[in-house]
């Protein structure tokens, strides 16, 4: 048995917490491999509504096992308050069903306010981070001197906190906020908070699932176009979000690899600065982002948006190795007259079909294909054969140019508005 693995195939936000809650009834594990609080995950079943950021989107299935693995960094403060929001909106006890790498990367307060600090010295050069603390923990983790979830259950954890502190100190030279003590007090708290928690070694947990034939899903967050190594650097996030991505975050083969499920919208958005050259800042940017309610689900932030960019998508299959499309998000562009697909741009001069990420937005100007919009009778449509033809003639030009069969539609927010493609 293999572990199959979702991501995002744009800029994030491509509605993978809603397909890891449709696909969880089929898996026997969902284990987050990177990111952490960064990442909101949106899900909605059941007249219900609900953000995950640190926790896996199997929470809501029963009998799963939820794992977050050696990649991801973790904010006990935020899992403290998630935690808890669970339990008082849900009753469901995430001390049953979850299991926390002993390896992965404490966020502490520390981090929070150099991610603002760095941020705030940009200027007009801000890379319009969650502010999360993200950057600064992988850094430290990068750099040797991070805090793991292990430590908590040392009796030094104290001293290795204030060894961290002391090396970020040596240039803050003691300018904290008023406020720090406080958030440093809230900070131990809930590392005694998350001591209660299943803490060990997932490797083990995870290729022990593998080897009894149980079937694993890895969950990713942000998108291949915000990785590392392969975004537009650097406005990206700092972890790699690519199918790689979930070997080293989960300590797993890649010959264990088995499915890739790229996620996409329709269109395109992306949050925070950074190149995007489908980018609309006409009405029908504001009517997407209308429509599909595009504001971040962490931030609240008005969402940057687009037409579909193939040149981009292509890339991303490329990077990960994708072998279902899955496409979100198709009822946003419902009653548009007319839809387009970037099909290549003009560089600097010249017209090429591939996705450049050393770009200035300048540079780029995006090659459109135009389609027949389709009816918003789609909507509410949950049997392929049902939908639109103009519909399908945009999902076979898709599919035809990236080589690869899109496997899912999904008409809406809720778990049920998803249709299988056989
Ligand atoms: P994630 O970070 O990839 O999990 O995505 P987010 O949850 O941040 O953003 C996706 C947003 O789109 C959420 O508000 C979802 O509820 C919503 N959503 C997901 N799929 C669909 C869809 O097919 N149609 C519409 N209209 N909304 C969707
Ligand atoms: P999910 O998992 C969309 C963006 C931020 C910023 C850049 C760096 O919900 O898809 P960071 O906080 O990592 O320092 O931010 O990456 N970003 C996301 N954009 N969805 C996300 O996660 C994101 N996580 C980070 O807006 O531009
Ligand atoms: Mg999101």
């Amino acid at each position: 048995m293999q572990v199959d693995v979702l991501l995002g195939l744009q800029w994030g936000d491509e509605g993978k917490g809603k397909i890891v809650d449709f696909l969880a009834p089929n898996y026997s594990v969902i284990a987050r491999f990177q990111g952490g609080p960064n990442a909101g995950h949106t899900l909605e079943f059941n007249g219900n509504k609900h953000v995950l950021h640190q926790i896996p989107s199997g929470i809501f299935r029963e009998n799963k096992e939820n794992i977050i693995g050696n990649g991801v960094v973790l904010d006990p403060v935020n899992f403290m308050k998630e935690v808890e929001d669970i339990y008082n909106k849900f009753g469901i006890d995430l001390k049953d069903c979850l299991i926390i790498s002993n390896k992965a990367q404490l966020i502490s307060p520390i981090h929070k306010l150099l991610d603002k600090l760095l941020e705030d010295s940009k200027g007009d050069k801000k890379i319009g981070s969650t502010l999360k603390g993200i950057g600064p923990t992988y850094q430290d983790k990068i750099g040797r001197q991070g805090l793991r979830v292990g430590d908590v259950l040392s009796k030094f954890f104290i001293n290795k906190y204030k060894d961290q502190k002391s090396t970020h100190d040596y240039f803050l030279k003691g300018n904290y906020p008023s406020d720090f003590i406080e958030k440093e007090n809230l900070f131990f708290k809930a590392v005694d908070f998350l001591k209660e928690f299943n803490i060990t070694d997932t490797e083990y947990v995870v290729n022990n699932h593998i080897k009894k034939n149980n079937k694993v899903l890895a969950e990713g967050a942000q998108g291949t176009l915000l990785d590392i190594d392969f975004g537009s650097y650097p406005f990206v996030t700092s972890s790699n979000t690519t199918t790689a991505g979930a070997c080293v975050g989960l300590g797993v083969s890649p010959k264990k690899i088995g499915n890739v499920f790229g996620i996409f919208k329709a269109y395109c958005t992306r949050v925070g600065a950074g190149p995007f050259p489908t980018e609309l800042f006409d009405q029908v940017g504001k009517n997407i982002g209308i429509n599909g309610n595009e504001f971040g689900s962490t931030t609240g932030r008005s969402r940057r948006c687009g037409w579909l960019d193939l040149p981009a998508l292509k890339y991303s299959v490329m990077l990960n190795g994708v072998t279902d499309l899955y496409m979100m998000k198709s009822d946003v562009l419902s009653d548009f007259k007319t839809v387009n697909i970037c099909i290549g741009y003009k560089y600097k001069g010249k017209d090429i079909d591939y996705f450049p990420t050393l770009i200035e937005s300048e540079d780029i100007i995006p090659i459109y294909k135009s389609f027949n919009g389709w009816s918003s009778n789609i909507n509410n449509c949950r049997n392929y054969n049902n939908l639109d033809q103009e519909f399908k003639d945009y999902i076979n030009f898709i599919q035809d140019n990236l080589g690869v069969p899109i496997k899912l539609i999904s008409l809406g927010p809720d778990r049920e508005a998803t249709i299988l493609v056989n």
